[in-house]
């Protein structure tokens, strides 16, 4: 059995460790759920991984339905279905199951169960979470399957707008799961490019929390190291997907990335929604090819910090050019391309996706002031492949 195992209460209650899957009837009881809906995505809801869970739950006289009607970049079609299946089902809790899409699907089901007005007027915008019937949240034990958007210990969830084809963040302080699961074993499975694309999520999630300007040097010190262990160890569960260290500790910076973003995040994800929201492109494999242009943008703001960092990753060169080059090689290393036109964006998406890049929230917390103009020249350098000389 692996040492790397803990109880943790920050930032909220997560039993980590491997095998610890056997405890999710016992994680239902302690949030006083009855009647579970587990939500998943289809794909999960075939293994063996959920059926053994649902049947853990019924073997503790909890009697345990699954929601699976999900799809990747979740949208609000899914959220409606999955309040009626709880509804009908007469259930009082749910289990978010999954990467980021049953996760966030999950939470916003549970959020949504017990509110009449319409989802999207909880939008993260100004004080809007204040329209929350805090009382009608219903609990929710998180289980995470991928690591990368940590989205088991975030407040919030991303939820495409199919009117206008934008990425939305609904948000509640209370929509954060009072419980996590964070089993690495579900990870063994995943396979290598899986493994490298929600992994560099997570480093996207730790690098954007560093460099935002803004004052969180709690976020700050849980960022470094979350991408030390990054550094370390995504190479090898890429390489070795076996490998149940490598697995725990990605599975340890995922949720570490999301606890970091409180302190804001930045142009990566601010390029990488509209490329989702538009073409379906994959969330984590978009930050990934976009990470290096970004910080060659931000250079101007991230010299001392960078320097920093290299100096705590151990990189060769302590210096700005050292953390670009260090992000270049990991990329080549896990197989990630180095285009977005690679990845399905065309030139005349620049101008089209410019100004929903530029209205993210994202963009507040980058290290350069954005303007419409800044991103539809970003958009360019990504898609062709121009990173500026370090
Ligand atoms: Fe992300």
């Amino acid at each position: 059995m692996s040492t790397l195992r803990g109880n943790w209460n920050y930032p909220t209650l997560m039993r980590f460790g491997a095998g610890r899957i056997a405890e999710l009837p016992d994680a239902c009881q302690q949030l006083r759920i009855e009647r579970p809906l587990l939500v998943t995505d289809p794909g999960l809801a075939a293994l063996p991984m959920v059926a053994s869970a649902v049947e853990s739950c019924r073997a503790a006289g909890l009697p345990c339905a699954v929601f699976s009607d999900v799809q990747a970049n979740p949208v609000e079609a899914n959220v409606i279905a999955g309040v009626a299946v709880f509804k009908r089902g007469g259930h009082d809790g749910v289990i978010a199951f999954g990467g980021g899409s049953a996760l966030d699907t999950g939470k916003a089901i549970a959020l949504m169960v017990g509110q009449t007005r319409p989802m999207w007027d909880f939008e993260d915008r100004e004080d809007w979470y204040t329209r929350v019937n805090v009382a009608g949240i219903a609990p929710t034990v998180a289980v995470p399957t991928t690591s990368g958007t940590g989205s088991e210990v975030g407040r919030a969830s991303v939820i495409t707008d199919v009117r206008d084809h934008t990425k939305k963040i609904i948000f509640h302080p209370k929509m954060q799961p009072g419980l996590v699961i964070a089993d690495p074993a579900l990870t063994l499975g995943l396979p290598p490019h899986v493994t490298a694309a929600v992994g560099m999520d997570a480093l996207s999630h730790n690098l954007e929390a560093y460099c935002s300007p803004f004052y969180h040097p709690m976020a700050e010190g849980i960022a470094l190291e979350g991408m030390r262990l990054i550094k370390e160890w995504l190479p090898v569960a890429v390489r070795d997907g076996q490998n149940i260290e490598a697995r725990s500790h990605m599975m340890a910076a995922s949720s570490m990335g999301a606890t970091a973003f409180q302190k804001g995040l930045g142009a990566m994800h601010s390029l990488s929604h509209p490329c989702s929201a538009n073409l379906n492109t994959h969330h984590g494999l978009t930050n990934a090819v976009v990470m290096p242009y970004v910080l060659a943008w931000n250079r101007p703001a991230l010299e001392d910090k960078m320097t920093r960092l290299a100096a705590f990753l151990g990189l060769r060169k302590r210096s700005f050019a050292g953390v670009v080059e260090w992000i270049l090689e990991l990329r080549r290393t896990i197989g990630i391309p180095h285009t977005l036109a690679e990845i399905g964006v065309r030139d005349e998406h620049a101008e089209q996706f410019a100004p929903q890049a530029f209205d993210d929230p994202s963009t507040g917390g980058n290290p350069m002031p954005m303007t419409r103009e800044h991103f539809a020249a970003l958009y360019r350098q990504c898609i062709e492949g121009q990173l500026p000389a370090i």
